[in-house]
């Protein structure tokens, strides 16, 4: 295992991706008016996102989807190569993080960039992780899914609390450009997502455009497609005996709420995030 830990903000990262001088660029990045910023926690459907926003800046063209490895075209701001990537692209730049609000807000407040976060199920995040973790060698073994479980929900997990991500950005929603979209949301209507992501970011599509990015980002398309699959990294740090990135991308229905459970807990009501997600009752799919 590549198993070297940064930590920033109070936070754990894996060292394979992150260094205290790739932290510290991000939290002082200068963000143009016409960057977009994807910020998801881990396993929320990043990936998902960076297919959807290439396609509609291209306005449905899958030249770049189909040639360009997502993480060249939408880098993430946080790792060691994105310097010299984000610092050469002169048009508008697509630009992922999975870093936590606090780090980034002051750095976004200076400009108009738009923020598009995606938060998922807490429950679909740990098991999702949980499987990463298996495969991904710049994280550490994960041990049992209860043991892990208890770190996820603890917030002592790479990356840190899931609650306090998704709280911190959505705290930030009056302050920054920012538009909440959830994995749930996105999972049951493809095609008015899309529809909704492109009007707010003024890049109106015509009907044949979405039909043709709703069909490309399909999970049985995603998960054939190379350059989002994953399988182009080395078994050195991805160890794809394990399992695959794109492993299930479904949304379990959610069981009758016992007792009347409204609420996820720590977070309390949160508009488009599954009502009855309770947890307590985590399990693995
Ligand atoms: S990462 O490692 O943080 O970048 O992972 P991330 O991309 O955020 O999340 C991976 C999960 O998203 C699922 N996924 C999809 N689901 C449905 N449809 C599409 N097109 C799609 N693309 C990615 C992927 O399968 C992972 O979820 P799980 O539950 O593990 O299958």
């Amino acid at each position: 295992r590549l198993e070297v830990t940064e930590t920033f903000a109070g936070i754990a990262l894996p060292g394979h991706l992150h260094t205290q001088e790739s932290l510290r660029f991000a939290s002082s990045f200068q963000f143009r008016d016409t960057d977009v910023l994807i910020a998801t926690y881990p396993k929320s459907g990043t990936t998902w996102m960076q297919e959807i926003l290439t396609l509609i800046h291209s306005k449905g063209d899958l030249e770049a989807a189909k040639t360009i490895p997502n993480w060249d075209r939408a880098p993430w701001l946080e790792h060691t190569y994105s310097k010299d990537l984000l610092q050469e692209t002169s048009g508008p730049r697509l630009i992922t993080t999975h870093l936590p609000c606090q780090v980034l807000a002051p750095a976004l407040r200076k400009s108009k960039a738009k923020v598009i976060y995606m938060a998922r199920n807490p429950k679909d995040v740990a098991v999702s992780f949980y499987h990463f973790h298996k495969m991904a060698k710049f994280l550490p073994d994960p041990g049992s899914f209860e043991d892990f479980l208890i770190s996820f929900l603890d917030g002592t997990v790479q990356y840190g609390s899931w609650f306090d991500h998704v709280k911190g950005w959505l705290s930030q929603q009056a302050e920054l450009e920012l538009f909440y979209i959830t994995y749930e949301d996105v999972h049951k209507e493809l095609g008015r997502s899309v529809e909704r992501l492109a009007d707010w970011l003024g890049c109106p599509l015509q009907p044949e455009e979405i039909r043709e990015i709703q069909q490309h980002c399909s999970f049985s398309s995603m998960r054939e497609n190379a350059m989002v699959n994953y399988t182009l990294v080395p078994c050195e740090i991805m160890d794809h005996s394990q399992g695959r990135f794109m492993r299930k991308g479904t949304v379990p229905a959610p069981p009758p709420p016992p007792g009347g459970v409204t609420a996820v807990k720590g977070l309390g009501s949160s508009p488009g995030l599954c009502p009855s997600t309770d947890c307590l009752s985590l399990q693995p799919l």
